[in-house]
């Protein structure tokens, strides 16, 4: 029997091996007027949502690219920007200045109702 396992594994293999759990995170809107952000932890780590306008919203890691420093939302300029050594990103995430050597990454977002889901559910 006890060689039979492997087989039978192998031709049912479980749907927890390997399967990639959709992660997601809800953010009430009421939360985050047009033009700010709000910082949130997606994964684990610290991220970052702006909302753009009463539609849409972009969610990108807050974590610089540099040396790990978090980055913050310039409302004004509306960019990114790193205090630690400049670093400035826009808000795709691409690096506009600074010693950044990659853009920030980004996640899906979407609007529903009166709340931002941030994620892949
Ligand atoms: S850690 Fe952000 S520019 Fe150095």
């Amino acid at each position: 029997m006890g060689t039979l396992y492997p087989l039978f594994r192998y031709l049912f293999p479980s749907k927890k091996a390997g399967a990639v759990k959709a992660v997601s995170v809800t953010i009430p809107l009421g939360e985050v007027a047009i033009g700010e952000s709000r910082f949130f932890k997606f994964k684990g780590k610290p991220a970052i949502l702006i909302r753009l306008n009463q539609q849409k919203v972009v969610a990108l890691s807050a974590v610089c690219t540099h040396l790990g420093c978090i980055v913050k939302y310039s409302e004004s300029e509306k960019i990114l920007k790193c205090p630690c050594h400049g670093a400035k990103f826009d808000i795709t995430g691409k690096v506009l200045a600074g010693p950044a050597p990659k853009p920030l990454p980004t996640f899906a977002s979407r609007i529903e109702g009166d709340k931002a889901i941030v994620g892949d559910a």
